[in-house]
Order: structure tokens, then sequence, then C-alpha cells
């Protein structure tokens, strides 16, 4: 069964059409790129399938079932900055989202549960390589350290869906090959379906089973808000397309790739 399913979906603000006509199946343990110019709605997308934003129309499941109408401990999420709390430490922010969960129903974690709660924060340190930093607040660790705790933080709760809005966008390219090696190894040691927005195509060419882009078909400016964006590309990258097989492009569906422009 595919992990998500987006239906025919549309997203307006008021006269403006932002997004029109997204279908998508994303089959689960996918790592799916999510490429286009800069305005196209890919925030807003990614804000739909976190539960942030609905669409006008249309609709999207997760594991075939109505995504819930708000942001749940199942999805996760890494934006590009300020995805950590300044005011918590290190271990204080991957602990956080275990609380919140707790705090439901009974205020805070207390005895077995919140040793239990620290040592999976702890260990999931370890695995961002962040174990010596567990007292440190986020001011005191560099752009690509507050990332690995942005992963950590959104991966301890187990997410089934892992939403990345260009989340290594800005480090620098050491740092970024860095974390695109730890990003690999968490995608294979976690069994989630992941949907991350980058403007870098050789990051998306790097990390991605599947690269999607998003553009409008019309762009003249007086054509702005009558046309939103849709999917025109659909490229597969892992596993490897037999040879003869064709372009995941359909055109009933997604319309005519755009090919060379
Ligand atoms: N809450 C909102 N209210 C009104 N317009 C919005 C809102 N969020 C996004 N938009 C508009 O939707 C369009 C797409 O934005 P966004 O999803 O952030 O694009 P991208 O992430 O691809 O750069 C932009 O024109 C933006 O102004
Ligand atoms: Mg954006």
């Amino acid at each position: 069964m595919s992990a998500l399913t987006v239906d025919a979906v549309w997203k307006e603000y008021g006269d403006q059409i932002v997004l029109e006509k997204i279908s998508i199946d994303i089959e689960s343990r996918a790592f799916v790129a999510l490429v286009g110019p800069s305005g196209c709605g890919k925030t807003t997308f990614l804000r739909m399938l976190l539960g942030e934003e609905r669409p006008t129309r249309g609709q999207i499941l997760i594991d075939g079932v109505a995504l819930p109408s708000e942001p749940g401990p199942d999805r996760g999420v890494v934006f590009q900055r300020y995805s950590v709390f300044q005011h918590l430490t290190v271990l204080g922010n991957v602990l956080l989202g275990k609380e919140l969960v707790a705090s439901r129903y009974c205020g805070r974690l207390f005895g077995y549960a919140r040793k239990a709660a620290i040592a999976e924060a702890r260990a999931m340190l370890n695995e961002v390589g962040l174990s010596q930093a567990e007292d440190k607040y986020p001011a005191q660790l560099s752009g690509g350290m507050q990332q690995r705790l942005a992963l950590a933080q959104a991966l301890v709760m187990k997410p089934r869906v892992l939403l990345l809005d260009e989340p290594f966008g800005a480090l620098d390219p050491g740092t970024r090959a860095e974390i695109h090696s730890l990003m690999k190894r968490l995608w294979h040691e976690n069994p989630m379906t992941v949907v991350m927005v980058t403007h870098d195509m050789r990051e998306a060419f790097a990390l991605a089973t599947r690269v999607v882009a998003f553009e409008r078909r019309r762009d003249r400016p007086e054509e702005r808000l009558r046309y939103g964006a849709t999917i025109t590309r659909d490229i597969p990258i892992w596993p490897p397309r037999r040879a003869g097989q064709s372009s995941l492009i359909r055109p009933d569906r997604d319309g005519p790739a755009l090919n060379g422009r």
C-alpha cells in the first residue's frame, strides 16, 4: 500500500491558485525530493502533508486513511531553520516531543517512563553524533549540528512520514556532504517515508529514490493567479528503471513533461 496518496489536490489562497490538480502516490519507504522554482507551492504542499493546511479541493490519505486535520507524531518535520527550541538544551529538545505526548495524559513524564524517554533520546543523539553536546543550547552549536539536532528531534518520535523543507540549504558544502551521508543512514535505519524539498539538484539526485518537479505550466505575470503549479516531472532514481520501461510521467494525470524547456 502506498504511504501517501495525494488525490487531485488544489490549494487556493483567496483568488490565488497556488497548486492545481496534484495527484501522486508515494510508496512506503520512498525518499521523494521535491524541486521547483521559488514560490511555486512546495512549502504549502509540505504543510498540507503535515496537516497544518487543508487542501481547497481533493484529498490526502496516509496509509489509506484521510490525513488527520492537525499535525501529529506520525509526521515529523525539519525546516531550513528554526526547527529547534533555543531555550531548551540539546537533550531537552529531543525529549520535548515525548513529553508533549505524555502531557496529554498526565502533565509530564515521571519515573520509569521518563528514564526510558531519556535513554531513547540519548540513543538518538548518539545516532546523529551529538552525544557530547547533550547539555549545550542550540546557540552553542554550528548550523550543521543544529540540523542534526532537528533530525534527532523529529526521528525520536518514530514518524511514518518525515517532511524536510530545504533542511540543508543553509549549510556550507562540506557540512552538507556530511549530513547527506547521515541522512541516508537515518533513512535506511528508520522505517519512514521521506518527502524533502530542495533547491539543490545534486542533493535531490544524491538522496532521493524519486525526484518530482512542481512547475506552473503558464507563468506569465498576468496568469500567475489563475494557474497553480502542478507536477511536471516525476523521475524514478532508485531502484533503477529497466531498459525499455516507460517514463513515469502520466500525461493523462500529470500533463506533458516539459522536455526541452
Ligand atoms: N498562508 C498563506 N496565505 C496566503 N498566501 C500564501 C500562504 N502561504 C503561502 N502563500 C502563497 O503561496 C505561494 C507558494 O508559497 P510557498 O509554498 O511558500 O512556495 P515555495 O515553498 O515553493 O517557495 C506564494 O505565492 C505564497 O505567497
Ligand atoms: Mg518554501
